[in-house]
Formats: structure tokens, sequence, C-alpha cells
């Protein structure tokens, strides 16, 4: 990683603490769904959460009693994720996230992705995984660690959500211009989900979360607090707010 980029929070004391984002995509080919059972997917996919807008993104909880009739049989479809997340090794307890995905995954639609960090509360604590569903010609990057990853069906990928990430035409050499996602093949669809880490599983990654005030964090950015060019991807430090001088007339004469 070449910037200093950290992710800050508060823990359950109140007291900040900090990790390193964590650098490695994970992208495992998986062909557990056959090309119908995908295509039917993502047309429901796109029936729940129509997209519109270029660059927008949307998401709708997969409907189990949706899938019926399908091949593999959907009751597969967590196991079959658990399996392939557990080759990846970032998540060994493949029954825990099992049973997580049970309880919820969502379908992911988008057409094109202006590039943000998903920094909502608790996101600090996740990785997430997508299975792509369906898209063309298109790639996801992520600046800060130089990916361009070329999309395809069955891709599962499993990244950190803090780093910054959006989803671009391969011509537009890491840009993302949404004109270029208004026409032919501009839906893309996954089936996504988050993936709660523990302190143990985050310091198996190598991203331990520490004392905010460690350091070895000095001079870090935080990607919680950082502005994204929708465009390049740059994060940048908002300005800090100026003091406003008060009117002359306002002031206290002594
Ligand atoms: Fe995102």
């Amino acid at each position: 990683m070449t910037k200093n980029l950290i992710v800050a929070t508060e823990d359950e004391t109140g007291a900040t603490v900090a990790r390193r984002p964590y650098g490695q995509v994970h992208v495992i080919n998986t062909e557990f769904l056959g090309k119908d059972a995908m295509r039917r997917m993502a047309n429901e996919a796109h029936d729940l959460a129509p997209v519109n807008q270029p660059g927008a993104i949307d998401v709708a909880k997969v409907r189990f009693q949706d899938l019926q009739g399908m091949e593999p049989e959907p009751g597969l479809i967590p196991k079959m994720v658990a399996k392939a997340m557990a080759s990846t090794g970032v998540y060994k307890d493949t029954g825990r996230f099992e049973l997580a995905m049970w309880e919820r995954f969502d379908y992911l639609t988008c057409r094109g992705a202006t590039f943000h960090n998903d920094k909502f509360d608790g996101w600090s604590e996740c990785l997430f995984w997508v299975l792509v569903l369906d898209a063309v010609d298109c790639e996801m990057v992520m600046p800060d660690i130089g990916l361009r990853l070329a999309l395809e069906p069955g891709q599962l990928i499993v990244f950190d959500p803090q780093l910054v990430h959006g989803i671009c035409r391969p011509r537009d050499k890491g840009r993302m211009l949404k004109s270029h996602f208004a026409g032919e093949h501009g839906h893309q669809c996954f089936l996504s989900g988050e993936l709660k880490l523990d302190l143990q599983d985050w310091a198996a990654l190598g991203c331990p979360w520490l004392p905010a005030d460690t350091a070895e964090f000095a001079g870090a950015v935080d990607l919680q607090q950082v502005q994204v060019n929708p465009r390049t991807g740059a994060v940048k430090m908002p300005s800090p707010r100026r003091l406003t001088r008060p009117a002359l007339s306002t002031l206290a004469l002594p």
C-alpha cells in the first residue's frame, strides 16, 4: 500500500481505535450457478432494484421464494458461497458465514459505480463479498491498491469496502465516466453481503485494531473521514471548517 491510510472508529468503551485497510482482494472463479440461473437471478434483481441513473447503486433483499425451481436448489447457494469463501482463507468459520447468509444477503445492481467507500455504521468491521451475476465490458477499480479487475459472471470477490472502489469501462483506464454506462450493457448485477470479522480475524489478516494514537499511524489519512472524487477515486481530507469572523458591529468594545 503506497498511501498512509487507516480506518478509525470508536470501540464499545468509547476509545478511538484504528486498523490498516486490508489491501488484498480475493477472486474465486465459481461454477455452481449455471448461466440460466445467473440470468434468472439478474432479471429478478433488475426488477427488484432497477437502476436508471448511470453511476448509481441499489440493493434488494434476496427472496428465497423467488429462487424456487432453479439449479442449484436455492438452499445450496449459502453453502456454495461459504465453501468458496473458505478457499480465500479470510474466514475459516464457514458455518457462521452460512448462517449469516441465511439471515440476509442482497442483490446489488448498478450502472457502473462512481468511486466511493462504504463508511456507514459498523461496516468498518466488515469485508464485503460480491458474486458477479451479470457484467459486460467493465472492471472493478481500486486506485489505492492499483487494482483493475475485469468482471466476469461467476467471480466471487472479497474486498475491504473502506478502500475506495468503483466500476468503470476498461477503455476509460481507471476513470469512471457515467455516460459510458447509459446504453446497452450498462447494467451490472451481483449477489452481495457483509462478512463481519472479529478482533482475532482482523489481527490474523495483518490489520489488527490498535489505539488510534499508536505511533505507526502518525500522519495517516482516515478513510472514515475522506472525501472521494467520484470520477477518479482520489481521496482528500475535508478542509477544516473556517471560523467566520464576526462583523465589527458585534464585537464588544473595551
Ligand atoms: Fe461500495
